[in-house]
């Protein structure tokens, strides 16, 4: 339990909030794939003394005086994070995934180079240059999508579009995508073509970390990946990269797109990878997908058209088109049953972005609670209710579910 013994008094406002948003983790079942519940050991590290100091550089080369404490935490950060991946170099300071991303970016392209990259509608991140972002008019990005009647990665034509193309990099990774990347392919591909490889696996990283996906380190140049998804640590990005980009991704982050890195952060990203270290990681990371797994298989038995026909990872994927329902319909039902789960394009998706015709499911942070498959099952009938004509008559069992369960499963007990 994190004591907040001095903002109560001090900003009972703020307090309030605060304990409001950790009723609201605790009598929800969160379901955003991109979301987790860190220990009380990585709070306390990010709630530290270490939010007070500058420290501009990296340990052992700073630009302000006073880091030899922060720089015994950033040192034992990067070799955590290099021994948990098998990395040759990591960099802990980007402050977030999308800043990972525009690191690696400013450290291996120069303004008008081609990159190959997927849409957003496929799986892809915004910030894998879509259109909406300021890198995308800086250099010159060709998408590829998911083959239209798999709904998974048309390697083949990956490799068509870059052989046309040659861009200077291919990123592979993804926000919204059920399988397994088959990174060993895509090298092959970058080799063919001469591009560099960029796999962003913010997603994944803690399914990687626990050897139940291949990790993409020994194929692509650069890894990126946010902290806070499956991997469980503060909100935060790393990068891995082979040791002949080392010094080009170090002066990337620092100084050519961001400042000062948030020590406190750094620390408690330290502390997340120790745990991530520990065998029990392991544990949690296989449970994730067993119960993403048994959540895919009951929702197809209610019905539902789950892209891919399944999932290998953390995450579940719904074209809701079948149901009659549309998935910001959905998500606000889910949300006022105390299900958290969010809208998601589907590939090729007609619909409006704010609207579209999916959804999307996570089970990271409901096995951080310890549920199981037999829970999913559960969850999955709930859901199944929620997308129902009748709705409206569910509702009240629907909620008396979701709080047993939420009680039988209590998170930071307290
Ligand atoms: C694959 C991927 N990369 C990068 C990001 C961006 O991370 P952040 O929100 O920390 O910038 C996300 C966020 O969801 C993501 O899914």
């Amino acid at each position: 339990m994190i004591h907040f013994d001095h903002l109560k008094n001090t900003d009972p406002e703020i307090y309030e909030a605060i304990q409001k948003e950790k009723k609201r983790q605790q009598d929800n079942l969160e379901m955003i794939a991109s979301e987790n519940f860190t220990s009380e050991a990585v709070m306390e590290a990010m709630g530290s003394y270490m939010t007070n100091k500058y420290a501009e550089g990296y340990p052992g080369h700073r630009y302000y005086a006073g880091c030899q404490n922060v720089d015994i935490a950033e040192d034992i950060a990067r070799e955590r994070l290099k021994k948990l991946f098998g990395a040759e170099h990591a960099n802990v300071q980007p402050h977030s995934g999308a800043q990972a991303n525009e690191a690696v970016y400013v450290a291996c392209l120069e303004p008008g180079d081609k990159v190959l990259t997927m849409t957003l509608n496929s799986g892809g991140h915004i910030s894998h240059m879509s259109k909406a972002t300021a890198q995308s008019r800086f250099y010159e990005p060709i998408y590829y999508d998911v083959n239209p009647e798999t709904y998974t990665i048309d390697y083949d034509e990956v490799e068509k579009l870059a052989l046309e193309h040659k861009p200077k990099l291919i990123i592979t990774g993804a926000s919204a995508y059920p399988r397994i990347i088959d990174f060993k392919r895509f090298r092959e591909i970058a080799d063919k073509s001469g591009s560099l490889l960029m796999v962003d696996m913010a997603h994944i990283a803690g399914l990687v970390a626990a050897g139940v996906h291949p990790s993409p380190v020994p194929y692509a140049d650069f890894v990126t990946s946010t902290t806070h998804k499956t991997l469980r640590g503060p909100r935060g990005g790393i990068i891995l990269c082979k040791e002949e980009w080392a010094k080009k991704i170090d002066l990337a982050v620092f100084p050519k797109t961001q400042g000062g890195p948030l020590e406190h952060v750094i620390a408690a990203k330290a502390v997340a990878f120790k745990e991530a270290l520990e065998p029990a990681f392991k544990e949690y990371q296989k449970q994730v997908v067993k119960n993403a797994a048994a959540l895919a298989e009951q929702l197809i038995k209610n019905g539902f058209n789950v892209l891919t026909g399944g999932t290998d990872n953390h995450l579940v994927l719904l074209d809701l088109r079948n149901k009659n329902i549309t998935g910001l319909e959905l998500e606000q039902r889910l949300d006022s049953v105390r299900i958290t789960a969010n809208k998601n394009a589907v590939p090729f998706d007609t619909e409006n972005k704010k609207v579209t015709s999916g959804v999307r499911l996570g089970t990271p942070a409901l096995t951080t609670r310890g549920m199981k498959e037999e829970q999913m099952k559960i969850i999955a009938d709930l859901i199944n209710l929620c997308a129902e004509p009748d709705f409206e008559s569910h509702k009240a069992h629907i909620l008396e579910k979701v709080e047993k369960l939420t009680k039988d499963f209590p998170l930071y007990n307290n």
